[in-house]
């Protein structure tokens, strides 16, 4: 049987009182219509006609981007959505079209296949999804009489007794496509919004003696829709539950469900743990048995397996199996960590391809670099990238050990092997297992402070230290181990110029 969907998106959502379309909402990874039109994948229609009004350039662009199979419709004024199905239903069409609202983003996938299986099974003229809700305010009623279904009353319409009726029309249906056609030329605008109401073509199919059913879903959540903030952030977290509760069941671990929100189109392996306060979006993947968080948020990054971050704030990058990440990380787009690799705390990552067993662990930024293996980039690096006009890359080869608080001013490539001394600014080009140094050897200017800043509280310490000193017969200028000329020491790197692990 020929299928065609036809999605209802041209109202204006006066009550979400925002500049972005209602259908254009996001929940968890789509837009409220993104939803709709995921859940009509299954139906493999040979025409999906989107029918946009209201910010239609935008709805049109998002259609474009995401759904490019989608075709939509203009419907320059909302009439009312029966209206909107009349000007979209194409002439030639036959078969079954399936009607859908924009705004029913919990509608699943299998319920709206069973419902058309059940319409074209029993060969109606129209099938319609309805629920039992608790409050079913502002919602179409089912009216029922002796012989079974007999229409749609909308709430506004209906009496007080149709008013208590708590089956619902949850706005899903199924329609043969020529009776369909036939009951929408003679919709009237006889009712309280003056519009053509979808709903009356059940009426109409009844009182022609067409077989119309209903298909019930027992989980009244799939018939809420969405009308305001509320309604979307109820529904969010309606979504957030059975997604979350689909991930356990497969065999996730997420240690505080109520704080855990992940979008649907992500995947995750066995074994995954999600700690508390993790958000994971877009095209997020999360091997096996890898740890995300706490307080972690993931959009479009692939986790390896066994691979642990947390305290994280990732785009658009990759993470190898067994690497580590966090606490406290940014990684930017571009960024890619090799297998059992390491960016650690404050850190700062962006274009950034930082090679299996290297470690960033302390307080850096890796800007547009490329880094190789089993290297370990000292506390405090800066890969200063930006010139103020252009960006520039730096390249480090594998198993160097750069040391604390450098900075590698690209354009640079710094070989294997190599070694830099604590505080160098690497401006040019270090050949392989060389050691670079940079800066002037370090001066100590014997009683500076005495001479210069005479009763200060230095000058009182160094006094007393000096006085001391004396009274021991040693020499305080001669202590401590640091390099105090030039030639030979500054060849050596001192304990504690290359970082720690
Ligand atoms: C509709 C149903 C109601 C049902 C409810 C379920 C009708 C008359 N009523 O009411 O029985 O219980 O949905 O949520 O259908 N739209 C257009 N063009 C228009 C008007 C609406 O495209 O001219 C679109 C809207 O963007 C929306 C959908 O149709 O996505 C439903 O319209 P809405 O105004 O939300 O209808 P409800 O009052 O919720
Ligand atoms: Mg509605």
């Amino acid at each position: 049987m020929s299928r065609t969907v036809i999605v209802l998106a041209a109202g204006e959502g006066k009550r979400m009182k925002s500049a972005l379309p209602k259908v254009l909402h996001p929940l968890l990874g789509r837009t409220l219509l993104g939803h709709v039109l995921a859940a009509t994948a299954p139906l493999a229609a040979a025409r999906t006609l989107v029918v946009v009004g209201n910010g239609a350039e935008q709805v049109r662009a998002h259609l474009a981007a995401t759904a490019p199979q989608a075709e939509p419709v203009l419907q320059e004024r909302q009439h009312g959505t029966g209206h909107a199905v009349r000007i979209s239903l194409p002439a030639d069409v036959e078969g079954t079209v399936v009607v859908l609202n924009g705004d029913l983003p919990l509608l699943r996938p299998e319920t709206l296949t069973a419902l058309v299986a059940a319409h074209e099974g029993a060969g109606r003229a129209a099938t319609l999804l309805t629920a039992e809700v608790a409050d079913p305010t502002g919602l179409g009623r089912i009216v029922t009489g002796p012989a079974g279904l007999e229409r749609i009353v909308e709430e506004r319409d209906a009496s007080a007794e149709e008013r208590r009726r708590r089956l619902i029309n949850a706005g899903a249906y199924a329609f043969d496509a020529g009776l369909l056609r036939d009951a929408l030329a003679k919709l009237s605008t006889d009712n309280d919004q003056g519009e053509e109401y979808l709903t009356d073509v059940v009426g109409l199919l009844v009182a022609a003696g067409q077989p119309v059913g209903t298909h019930r879903t027992d989980d009244p959540d799939e018939a809420l829709g969405v009308n305001d903030r509320v309604q979307l952030a109820q529904l969010r977290a309606l979504l957030r539950d059975r997604i979350n509760e689909d991930w356990m069941r497969a065999g996730v671990s997420i240690v505080d469900p109520a704080t855990v929100w992940i979008d649907v189109t992500v995947t995750l392996e066995r074994d995954v743990v999600v700690e508390p306060n993790t958000q994971l979006r877009g095209a997020t993947t999360v091997g096996e048995g890898a740890l995300v968080g706490p307080d972690t948020t993931l959009t479009d990054v692939a986790v390896g397996p066994r691979a642990a971050v947390v305290r994280a704030h990732g785009s658009a990058s990759r993470i190898g199996a067994g690497a580590s990440v966090g606490p406290y990380a940014y990684l930017r787009p571009g960024t890619v960590l090799g297998e059992a690799g390491k960016i650690g705390t404050f850190v700062e990552t962006k274009n950034a391809q930082i090679g299996a067993g290297t470690k960033v662990p302390h307080l850096s930024y890796v800007g547009d670099a490329t880094i190789g293996e089993y290297t370990n980039i000292g506390a405090a690096t800066v890969f200063v990238n930006y010139d103020g006009v252009a960006k520039h890359h730096t390249v480090i080869g594998s198993h160097a050990r750069t040391g604390a608080d450098n900075m590698f001013v690209a354009p640079v490539e710094v070989g294997d092997g190599v070694y830099t001394g604590a505080g160098t600014v690497v401006r040019r080009n270090v050949p392989p297992g060389a050691l670079a140094v940079s800066g002037a050897p370090q001066r100590n200017i014997e009683g500076w402070v005495e001479r210069r800043r005479p009763g200060t509280p230095a000058a009182q310490a160094a006094a007393r230290a000096r006085d001391a000193a004396a009274a021991a017969g040693t020499d305080p200028a001669a202590g401590g181990g640091g390099a105090a000329g030039g030639g030979e020491a500054a060849d050596q790197p001192q304990p504690g110029d290359t970082a720690s692990e």
